[in-house]
């Protein structure tokens, strides 16, 4: 798709002191995960984890930007195994090996923190290991296409060579978002595409980048809650999300896990 004058118009530019904004709620968002890591275990409910989460989050002066957004009830997402994104949490407790993306997006001070990363209940199998680190590398991939004057189609396509080089695929159907002061905005960030393709990125523009990969085949359903995203043909799904703002050199990463906990195996 050729870059049009219209779409790189609708993509704000931040200033230099909006960083400071967005990395204080990518920073409690990050903070939200690192906190809800020791309570992943085999017997705890998703909405357990759920309640713990939105008391943090509120606890640290932010508000959660999921409850109430389009109807949706809940801190966080909280997604298991084939389930893609958009888990709702509930009453489902987690059993011995199953891997699962949280996803939280905080509001503090009018600017939005999203993030998400994968956990372990108990001991995952060595093919749910492998698709967690392929996915983790992938987003690192991403983010290392981030620069001024780098396109997206550079970001996707780093993603992506590298996800289908593993034999695993990129979900189409879902994508990043523009974030700052709104929860979703321009551009959309495939995490598919060429080289040279689609929207120049320039200094102050503020985006997360979040690719979904699948063990077997791209295609997702959402589920009759209107929600819950799975793999067609039940596929294991990952994804990590992160936060960047594109500065002058190169981005800064906004949601790095203060902890240092960015992917499982965490204190293991
Ligand atoms: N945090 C998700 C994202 O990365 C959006 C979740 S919206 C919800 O964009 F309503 F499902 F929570
Ligand atoms: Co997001
Ligand atoms: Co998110």
């Amino acid at each position: 798709m050729e870059q049009t004058a219209s779409e790189s118009r609708r993509i704000t530019l931040h200033a230099p002191e909006d960083f400071v904004g967005m990395r204080r709620a990518g920073q409690l968002a990050a903070a939200t995960l690192d906190m809800i890591t020791e309570h992943v275990r085999p017997g705890v409910t998703t909405g357990a984890l759920d309640a713990i989460i939105l008391e943090y989050i509120e606890k640290n002066g932010a508000t959660s930007a999921t409850v109430g957004y389009r109807g949706y009830q809940h801190a966080s997402c909280i997604s298991i195994n084939h389930v893609v994104c958009h888990g709702i949490p509930g009453s489902k407790a987690l059993v011995d090996g199953d891997i699962l993306n949280i996803d939280v997006t905080v509001i503090l001070d009018g600017w939005f923190g999203d993030t998400s990363r994968m956990y372990v209940a108990g001991n995952a199998s060595t093919k749910a290991k492998l698709l967690m680190d392929v996915t983790y590398e992938s987003l690192v991939r991403g983010i290392k296409a981030v620069r001024p004057g780098a396109r997206l189609g550079d970001i996707g396509h780093a993603i992506q060579s590298y996800v289908e080089k593993q034999r695993f695929s990129v979900v189409r159907d879902f994508c990043g978002h523009g974030i700052g002061r709104t929860f979703h905005a321009s551009p959309n960030v495939l995490h598919y595409g060429r080289p040279g393709e689609g929207t120049v990125l320039k200094p102050g523009m503020f985006f997360t980048i979040e690719p979904m990969v699948n063990v077997g085949r791209p295609e997702v359903k959402v589920l009759d809650d209107g929600w819950t995203a799975v793999t067609r043909d039940r596929s294991l799904s990952a994804q990590f999300e992160h936060m960047v703002g594109v500065t002058e050199d190169g981005c800064e990463v906004f949601t790095y896990s203060p902890a240092g906990m960015h992917k499982p195996p965490y204190g293991a």
